[in-house]
């Protein structure tokens, strides 16, 4: 791990959701379910869902320029735009390239990265030793993601969890303690078919056959990933929280991804927190992946449930298996 040499501050924090709305009563009308089930299961009743013409990087560029506002930083004095997604715009060229245009973000690199719902995390986690090192001042971390796009509409077991949104976070060296004082990332490669998009890549080039298969939308063995999520968060959650020296009950809100209720319920348990201190916003938006932080700490500052000072954990578990935390001192 790289000793930081500066601090790293999450200075501004930005997001956006498509307008339309489905709720659990509109997928009743779609797929054997009910919104019994899907409330008691998950915690979602309702979720936002972009419009066919609508891709990632419309949302992901409101989202950023959103969080530049918040953070009275121009785009041209990004020097680095990170875009994690798995539903970029198009397999290449990345979506951050997209963002970087639109932003007017000339003097910026730009780049995508893929590492599922914990894609936000490692992004940040990136960012900050690049801030940190010295290499960048300022960069623009995305996590923005169109699932709607990749869900089977037929398959229950899938298509009632999903969403679409963007949350963005501009980070800068700002000579003030505290920032960004940990971050912890995993992988397991293992279990990838555990939750898997199988079409469209150099495995299963599109084709007509693979159209037919229903390649092209996410599978997902959801009993296996939620054991495998619960264990994972808590044992992410504390050695985040060790690697930057604080306990549990020191934390003022922990920002899990939102995935399932049970799931952070269960973290939350298990990290002896009580869910006063856990920001949950799933029942309105569902899991939307590398969004689902960003949009978390977005909504959570907006509704001061984030001040100044305050200490702030994330902790994230997706498709690979990837995982991470990560903790700030806001
Ligand atoms: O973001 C990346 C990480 N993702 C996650 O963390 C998701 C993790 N997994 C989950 O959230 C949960 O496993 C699910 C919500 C996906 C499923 O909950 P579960 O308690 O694990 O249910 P299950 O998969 O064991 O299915 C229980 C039953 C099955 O019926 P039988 O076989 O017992 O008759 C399913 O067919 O529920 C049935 N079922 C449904 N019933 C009504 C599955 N989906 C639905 C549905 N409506 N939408």
């Amino acid at each position: 791990m790289i000793a930081p040499k500066r601090d790293v501050h999450i200075i501004g924090v930005g997001s956006c959701t498509p307008g339309r709305v489905l709720t659990n009563r509109d997928l009743e009308k779609i797929v054997d379910t009910s919104d019994e089930w899907i409330t008691t299961r998950t915690g979602i009743k309702e979720r936002r869902i972009s419009d066919p013409g609508t891709p990632s990087s419309a949302l992901a560029t409101e989202a950023a320029l959103r969080a530049l506002q918040d953070a009275g930083v121009k785009g041209s004095e990004l020097d680095q735009i990170i875009v994690a997604t798995v539903t970029g715009d198009r397999p290449f060229p990345s979506t951050a390239c997209l963002v970087q245009d639109r932003v007017g973000a000339s003097s910026a690199h730009a780049f995508d990265i893929s590492a599922a719902c914990a894609g936000f995390v490692y992004a940040l986690s990136l960012a900050r030793t690049q801030v940190a090192a010295g290499a960048v001042d300022t960069v623009l971390v995305i996590g923005v993601e169109s699932l709607s796009k990749i869900t089977d509409w037929t398959d229950r077991n899938t298509c009632v969890l999903f969403g679409d949104a963007a949350g963005a976070a501009v980070l800068r060296s700002t000579g003030r303690p505290g920032g960004i004082l940990s971050t912890r990332l995993h992988s397991d490669g293992s279990l990838t078919n555990l939750l898997e998009m199988p079409g469209g890549g150099s495995l299963n080039p599109a084709s007509h056959e693979t159209v037919d298969r229903r390649l092209h939308y996410i599978r997902m063995s959801g009993n296996d990933v939620f054991k495998h999520a619960v264990r994972a968060m808590e044992s992410v959650a504390c050695e985040a929280l060790e690697a930057a020296g604080h306990k549990p009950e020191e934390l003022d809100l922990l920002v899990p991804h939102q995935a399932n209720y049970r799931i952070i319920d269960a973290t939350a348990r298990r990290l002896g927190l009580p869910m006063e201190r856990v920001f949950v916003n799933l029942d309105r938006y569902g899991n939307t992946s590398s969004a689902s932080i960003p949009l978390a700490l977005d909504e959570a500052k907006r509704q001061g449930r984030i001040k100044s000072g305050d200490l702030i954990e994330m902790v994230t578990f997706g498709g690979g298996f990837t995982w991470a935390a990560s903790v700030v001192r806001w």
